[in-house]
This record gives structure tokens, sequence and C-alpha cells, in this order.
């Protein structure tokens, strides 16, 4: 028996809750632990690995983790449980009813199309992995059906949907930039919106335009500030040409727009905004900088400034206090002068090492500032800023 089998079976779920009640610490002495409760050894170092995922995987899925499976890179390259079911949820609205998850992982959005009413079917060519995805629909009390193969082999007749989030690693775990590397390769992915027109791709957030299909919607994803996946909405289910959703304090926002219109540029202003990376990356924020009356102080660059804050979901906003030529001497006096001794550094078209301007500038002091390191009209320039 698979020890994946055993762990499902009634002894292994008795060493899964034992091995999730041992502090998180020493392994060796976890593993004495179960060995001395007669558990074997090999399902004692099954449990304990499980229970480590499990705990690492509560990040990406809540509670659901406790009740799932996972090898670690079927957790590395899940898709994280809120992502997942923001995606099902706009599937299943569209129409669609029976979807084909083309290597599906530890099945991480498969679980979340069934959770969303949609029927699945899920190919995923590692055995095991193809195991863990069965097992976790079976947890969590899904229908998903898994096939463990090629998911190039699976007929798609009757699927009247199609989802494909390819792998982006070697074998040896590395990340692949080169599409045709990716598994299954891009030549095979591309030409899915042609067989299943309601087709929804993930793909990388440095999303390459030349990848995206014609007509296709390009989606950038945030969650809390980091930018986690870029999906392309193809066929019918593409509703505008660009859209950043992003997440922040447990709700999603939206910003649409075709991605081709340019700010306005102008002066410094009061407050500087620095627009949220789903944002920037699906080439938004002209559509930011209407939202909030800004204007560019950079045509080439992404901090939008204004003459007021307004609450936004899709951006920081700092005040403005000072704005100079950058030196590093000037700054320096600058921050001396304000008794700043902590500084946060954030840049946007700058190529300056903020850990080297860190350690230039010794400062000393109770106070603490945020410095931008941008360029005003081509000119490197310091924001000296206070959060607004
Ligand atoms: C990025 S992962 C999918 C993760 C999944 N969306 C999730 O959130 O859990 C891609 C998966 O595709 C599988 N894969 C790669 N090539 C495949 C192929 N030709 N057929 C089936 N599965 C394949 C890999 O083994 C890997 O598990």
């Amino acid at each position: 028996m698979h020890l994946l089998d055993r762990l499902r079976a009634s002894d292994g779920q008795a060493a899964l809750t034992a091995a999730g009640e041992l502090p998180d610490g020493d392994p060796l002495a976890a593993a004495a632990a179960l060995r001395r409760r007669g558990v074997p050894p090999e399902l004692a170092a099954a449990a304990l690995t499980q229970v480590d995922l499990r705990r690492r995987a509560a990040a990406k899925f809540g509670a659901d983790a406790a009740r799932m499976f996972f090898t670690r890179t079927g957790l590395e390259q899940a898709t994280r449980g809120v992502v997942a079911a923001r995606r099902a949820s706009r599937l299943a609205a569209s129409g669609a009813t029976l979807v084909a998850d083309l290597g599906c992982g530890i099945g991480a959005d498969a679980l979340a199309f069934a959770r969303a009413g949609l029927r699945v079917r899920a190919a995923e060519s590692d055995p095991l992995t193809a195991a863990v995805a069965a097992a976790n629909a079976a947890a969590l009390g899904l229908a998903v059906d898994v096939v463990s193969g090629d998911a190039m082999e699976m007929p798609l007749d009757g699927c009247d949907a199609v989802f494909c989030d390819p792998a982006r690693r070697s074998a040896t775990g590395r990340r692949v930039f080169d599409p045709a590397a990716y598994a299954p390769p891009w030549t095979f992915v591309a030409g899915l919106p042609d067989r299943v027109p309601r087709t929804v791709l993930k793909v990388a957030p440095g999303l390459d335009d030349a990848l995206v299909p014609r007509g296709a919607e390009a989606e950038l994803v945030s969650v809390d500030g980091a930018v986690v996946e870029a999906a392309l909405w193809c066929g019918p289910l593409a509703e505008v040409p660009r859209r950043a959703s992003v997440r922040r304090a447990g709700a999603w926002s939206e910003l649409t727009g075709t991605g081709l219109a340019r700010a306005p540029v102008g002066p410094v202003r009061r407050f500087v905004y620095d627009p949220d990376g789903a944002v920037v990356r699906a080439h938004l924020v002209a559509e930011f900088a209407t939202g909030v009356g800004g204007t560019l102080a950079d045509p080439a660059i992404a901090y939008v400034y204004a003459d007021a804050v307004r609450p936004t979901p899709f951006a920081r906003c700092f005040e403005v206090l000072d704005a100079l030529p950058f030196s590093v001497k000037r700054l320096r006096a600058v921050l001396r002068a304000r008794g700043v001794g902590r500084v946060t550094i954030a840049k946007r078209g700058s190529a300056v090492d903020v850990e080297r301007l860190r350690a230039s500038l010794r400062l000393a002091g109770d106070g603490s500032a945020t410095v931008v390191l941008t360029r005003v009209a081509g000119a490197p320039t310091a924001l000296l800023c206070a959060p607004a």
C-alpha cells in the first residue's frame, strides 16, 4: 500500500492526529515520540511531513489545509484558495457546466471548480500528485474526476470549459521562463481556446504580452500587495482587455481598462500614490490615475501624484514632505535635520541599490520616514514622505 493510502487509512489518520498534537519543533524528537506510541517509522515520517506541509498550507488554504494532503512541490505550485474560489465562481457564472483541468496538481483549482458547482474532469501526469488531488477531493467531500495521465491525451468532448495552469518549473525545481519548457508546453496550451472557446489559462505574473491569445482578457491578481498570478480569459470569457483584481483586508476590488491609455504628466504634487503591482502589470496606471485625479511626474514611471488623498484599494499613498534632486549627501543632510533614524525606501525608475544607500546614509535619531526614489521629468529625485 502506498504511504498516501496508509495515511488515509485509520492507523494513518491516528498517526496524523498524534503528529499534529506534537509541538512544532525538533523533527527527530517528534519521530521518536510517534514511534514510542507504536507508529511504524515510515508512517511516522510521512505523518510528520504531512503535518508540516499542512501547517505551511494554512496560509493558502485556511481551515481546509488541516484535512488536505500535499506534496512539497504541489503545495508550492498550488493556487491559493481565495484566488481559486474567485476564478471558479466567475467561470461558473459564465454558464460553464463541465470543466477540464489540464495538469491539476494537488487540485487547488479543481476543488474550487467543484465547490462552485461545476463538474470537473482533471488530468495530472505525476501519479502521486494525481492521487493527492483525488484524496483532497474525497477529504473535502467534493466530486472531482481525476485521471492520472497526460493531459495532452485527454479527450475534451462534452467539456464546455477548460482550465490549464502549466508547470513552470524544471524537474530539478528551477523556474523556467521559456514557454516551450512549460508542462504541458505552450504550443499545446495556446491551442486550447480553438478546441474549447471558454478557456482560462493561468500564467506567471510577469506576463509576456506575446502570450495573450488574440481577444483574450489578461487579469493580474494580487493578494495583500503581492502579485500572485495572471489569468488569461479566452473566447466568450473575455469581458475587457485588462483587469487588475486586488485583494486587501479580505475584500476584492477590480480595476479594468484597455491597458493602452496614457496618464497625463504634471509636476510633483502634495500626495504620491504607489499603485499595486497588479495595476502596474495590467497597464492600468492611467485608469488608476483618472480615478484619483492624478498625474505622473514622468511618463514612464508608475507613481501617481495628486493634490488630495482618496481612499483606494489600488495603491499606497504618501504625503510628499520634500522633493530633492537625488544625491546621497543631500538626502543624508535632510534626514539628519529631521532626526530620522529609520527609513523605508521605495523606488521606481531608480537604479540605486537600496541597502547600500541605507548603509551610506548612516542615520541616527528616533524619527522615521519613507524615501521614494524615482525620476521627475527624467531627473533622479528623492521624495521624503510620510504615510498619508
Ligand atoms: C502548476 S501545477 C498545477 C497547480 C494547480 N492548478 C493547483 O492550483 O493545485 C501544473 C501541474 O501540471 C502537471 N503536468 C505537467 N505536464 C502535464 C501533462 N502533460 N499532463 C498532465 N499533467 C501535467 C504537473 O505535474 C503539475 O502538477
